[in-house]
């Protein structure tokens, strides 16, 4: 966004925000092609394809701007399988990872023709060859590995340590490749990795690499054939002015230096980096209140709409449109209409002045914002637009009453289970 003239792309935000209304998530796909561009370009020359964490913003139009750039998707649910399937990604081009895979979203999976399950358990590699035999296909399978890094990132998006739910230690990892033969219809023939998210140093990924990268030279020693590594997601942005995040180069620098000679495709699985900055949350001053020890600025967008402060402590700059010229300082707690105190989207952050029907944006809120977004204090959903060039596109219409509440019904026919 450029804040001076408060236009993103070339579309005026206080002319969308009067057209669409607030709260408003607001991508600019340039910026997001940007990203994919940029990923791709540093990968060129390895044989590497992008799988896109669908989780990051699930949005169909978003997944088909990726799928048109050639991104494929990670997804780790049948409601992402779907979404992703929907925008045209080809079957063969998604992963499918998560410890909790069920039955039958295993089955579907196999049913689409994806290409990769990312295996967590013993169990779950039980459950795919059952599902396979029955289905009478076989399905291929990485594992993923938790090596035993500390990302350096908050705690609730750390994956890769030996006490986190995620991966297992390369000693089972190990024991399954010997004993592949009790899976007939699995052919286990990659690895995979994911730390963490929003790292913003490389060296733990480089940690995590190495030992990945050694795992898979003693596998092939042994004489199992390993056709796929996936390094999993986790490139950190620029979330605050002055914050300094890895670049794609240095990313893809990372990744040739400890997979030098690796002879199969390499996966990366990057949700964040492709699309948060490329995203804004536009909301409303609802007013300003003095309280006793604090001064708020009430927004009209919530814990609801954009939960990361609240439930990591995230930090998202936050600017007023139409700038600060000749606006004095104020120290304001901003805040959403949520009845919880978490409901909290900045402390004592020192802003311009602004004053009630101002707009104002939410930086770095194109992931995990409307993703993670809820109907909370029965809040209906915001609506999501796409920028482009002077123009926009209106990719999720604001949820109305009725369809918040359309599943729910009146306890007026009791049945016995
Ligand atoms: N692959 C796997 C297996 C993952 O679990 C994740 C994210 C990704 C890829 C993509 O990670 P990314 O590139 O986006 O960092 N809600 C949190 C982030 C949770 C990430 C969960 N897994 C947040 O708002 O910070």
């Amino acid at each position: 966004m450029d804040a001076t003239t408060g236009t993103v792309d070339g579309v005026a935000l206080v002319a969308l925000a009067a057209r669409e209304g607030t709260p408003l998530y607001v991508y600019s796909a340039p910026a997001i092609r940007g990203r994919v561009r940029a990923l791709r370009d540093a990968l060129a020359g390895l044989d590497a394809g992008i799988r896109y964490a669908v989780k990051a913003n699930g949005n169909g139009a978003i997944l088909q701007l990726l799928a048109a750039e050639g991104a494929g998707a990670d997804i780790v649910s049948g409601g992402e399988l779907q979404r992703a399937l929907r925008a045209g990604i080809a079957a063969a081009d998604i992963v499918f990872s998560g410890v909790g895979k069920t039955d039958v979203e295993i089955d579907a999976a196999l049913a689409a023709g994806i290409g990769r399950f990312n295996v967590e358990s013993r169990a779950e590699l039980d459950a795919i060859q059952r599902i396979a035999a029955a289905r009478g296909c076989t399905a291929v399978a990485s594992v993923r590995i938790n090596p035993d890094v500390d990302a350096l990132t908050h705690a609730k998006i750390s994956t890769g340590k030996a006490e986190n739910k995620f991966g297992v230690p390369t000693d089972e990892a190990r024991a399954w490749f010997d004993g592949a033969a009790q899976w007939p219809n699995l052919r286990l023939d990659g690895l995979h990795m994911h730390i963490g998210s929003q790292l913003l140093s490389l060296q733990p990924v480089r940690e995590a690499l190495q030992r990945m990268a050694a795992f898979w030279r003693e596998l092939e020693a042994a004489g199992h054939a390993i056709a796929s590594i996936d390094v999993g997601g986790g490139l950190g942005v620029r979330y605050r002015d002055g914050e300094v995040a890895p670049d794609a180069a240095e990313y893809a620098a990372a990744i040739r230096e400890a997979l030098a000679g690796f002879g199969g495709r390499i996966l990366v699985e990057p949700g964040r980096w492709l699309v948060a900055e490329a995203g804004l949350l536009l909301t409303r001053v609802v007013l300003e209140k003095q309280g006793r020890a604090r001064r708020f600025l009430v927004l009209d967008a919530g814990m609801n709409d954009l939960l990361r402060p609240s439930l990591y402590e995230a930090w998202h700059d936050i600017v007023r449109v139409g700038g600060d010229v000749g606006r004095e300082r104020v120290a304001y707690d901003v805040v959403g209409p949520v009845c919880e105190t978490g409901d909290t989207f900045a402390r004592q952050r020192d802003m311009p002045r602004c004053d009630a029907g101002d707009l104002v944006a939410i930086l770095g809120a194109g992931a995990y914002g409307a993703s993670m977004a809820s109907t909370y204090n029965s809040r209906p959903l915001a609506a999501e637009v796409l920028v482009e060039d002077g123009r926009y596109a209106l990719i999720r219409k604001r949820q109305d009453f009725d369809a918040m509440i359309a599943d729910e019904r009146p306890a007026n026919e009791w049945k016995s289970a």
